[in-house]
């Protein structure tokens, strides 16, 4: 078979598809001018990567194509209607990477509040000796309120560090109730503005839709508290970036993490990268050595089950298998 991957798939997996596959491994490259990419594409019948773009352009130029394999859990960059339309199964790689996200995310949380980026820059120039004072003091993590937005299984796992680590109170909001949540971790779900005013961080953790697209914007910011942290572990996307570098500069809220920004990778000229009071991170949160590998090995064990007619282990729109097999 003529497998297109596309960054990121791990060497080894790649190898051990090698071995098996026609490969063709693409990297940087404007995927609609690059004439090897679009001529591969062509006789492609799987392809398996990051955040490739698959739209209907795309589509139209991949006639063989049988399954579309995500080295990621979000899958906002799969067309999924148009992939269905045309028989073609899409898969992602959920679970694996849970707790690896959580993870990150709480370190957004302790480096916003504690400002560790920015205290560590202050010691490596040499300026401990001449003037640490009160200016440099953080806010502190413990016993604060927690928002969470999106409480699927990432959401969950940030709750459980939140709430067992750092004795913080859980409010969260998501599009159903979560019993389990509400009873491990003490949370309380809220609507929307009611978390937003009253959470000293809100942590923003839902896949981009469309209903989520640009959720959090000037109005919400400014329904934040001023102390308020935000952070931001979903999709650009899902806020509208300019009024988060708005409300940062304006005192609205007091700081932000994030690992993810409207346009990846981020423009050198984006605001947020000269804010003293943001930490930024370039869509990390999934990326230890030991996840990124586990994504890989799922992502083409999806993508051989989908390439031999069986049913992929995580496909995202079984209606195509319905039809094909
Ligand atoms: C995911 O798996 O969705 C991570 O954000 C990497 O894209």
């Amino acid at each position: 078979m003529k497998i297109l991957a596309y960054e990121r798939v791990e060497k080894p997996v790649l190898d051990a598809l090698k071995e098996k596959h026609d490969v063709r491994f693409f990297k940087n490259i404007d995927t609609k001018q690059d004439k090897e990419f679009i001529e591969f594409l062509s006789e492609a019948d799987g392809i398996i990567g990051l955040a490739l773009d698959v739209n209907k352009e795309l589509l139209e130029k991949a006639p063989k194509l049988k399954v579309v394999s995500n080295v990621s859990v979000g899958y906002n960059n799969l067309d999924i209607p148009e992939l269905t339309k045309r028989n073609i199964m899409a898969t992602n790689t959920p679970g694996i990477l849970t707790d690896t996200v959580a993870d990150m995310a709480f370190g957004l949380i302790l480096s916003t509040a504690r400002r560790i980026p920015e205290l560590d820059q202050f010691v490596k120039n040499g300026h401990w000796t001449e003037s640490l004072t009160e200016e440099h003091y953080g806010t502190d993590v413990h016993h604060k309120k927690l928002g969470i937005i999106g409480m699927g299984r990432i959401g969950n796992a940030i709750a459980k560090r939140a709430h067992h680590g750092f004795d913080m109170e859980i409010i969260y909001h998501s599009r159903s109730r979560k019993p389990n949540v509400e009873k491990e971790y003490q949370a309380t779900y809220m609507d929307l503005d009611s978390l937003l005013q009253e959470s000293d961080f809100v942590c923003l953790i839902t896949p981009l839709t469309k209903e989520t697209e640009g959720m959090i914007g000037k109005r919400e910011f400014q329904l934040m508290k001023k102390s308020g942290i935000f952070i931001n572990a979903s999709r650009g996307g899902t806020i509208v970036e300019q009024d988060l570098i708005d409300a940062l500069k304006n005192g609205d809220i007091l700081a932000a993490g994030v690992d993810v920004f409207e346009q990846e990778p981020v423009d050198s000229n984006n605001e947020l990268l000269k804010l003293k009071n943001t930490v930024t991170l370039p869509h990390i949160g999934s990326s230890s050595y030991e996840t990124e590998l586990k994504m890989s090995q799922l992502a083409a064990e999806n993508l051989e089950a989908g390439l031999s007619g069986r049913k992929p282990p995580n496909l995202i729109n079984p209606e195509v298998r319905a039809k094909k097999i």
